[in-house]
């Protein structure tokens, strides 16, 4: 089993857009039994919430469903549960290794670096702008998901 957290600022914009993405992905390529898949946020203020209705929208218009996920904190059991704790931005990344055991940082990457486009990037925050800002976060989610996807694949077939 692998296990993917994807990891923004308020788990209710970005991860969850991640989230549904990558289980759409995942369940496409038929490996749903073999990778868990969930998302958080460094902030508390959306705990319980639905995504950001425009986050949903965006989502809706390409197929995914995001209705039914709510919004958690990220805990520092996460990173012993999960494999792979995948940061939206800088900052969030700077504050999952800020609360991080020693033994786990390595688990925590930039979301982009999976990204054959945008390397080196990251997800901006969409929560202030306008909807093409939530569009470019698809355009960013669908390409990582897919360079994400294609590792984990190789690893399951390296292990087989
Ligand atoms: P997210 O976006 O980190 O992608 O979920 C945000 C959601 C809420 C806030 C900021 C960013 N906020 O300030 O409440």
């Amino acid at each position: 089993m692998y296990k993917v957290i994807f990891v923004c600022l308020g788990n209710i914009c970005r991860s969850p857009t991640a989230e549904g993405v990558f289980r759409a992905q995942v369940e496409r390529a038929g490996l749903s039994g073999q990778i868990e898949i969930d998302s958080a946020g460094t902030a508390s203020w959306h705990i319980g919430k639905s995504p950001d209705t425009r986050a949903q929208a965006a989502a809706a218009a390409r197929g995914y469903d995001l209705s039914s996920l709510r919004g958690r904190q990220v805990a520092v059991v996460d990173f012993s549960r999960f494999d792979f704790v995948l940061a939206m931005d800088e900052d969030n990344q700077a504050n999952l290794l800020a609360i991080c055991p020693s033994e786990h940082r390595h688990k925590v990457r930039l979301f982009l670096s999976f990204s054959e486009q945008w390397t080196g990037q990251a997800v901006p925050d969409p929560y202030y702008g306008g909807a093409e800002g939530f569009d470019q976060v698809l355009d960013m989610v669908e390409d990582a998901s897919r360079g994400l996807l294609n590792t984990i694949r190789a690893e399951i077939s390296r292990k087989a």
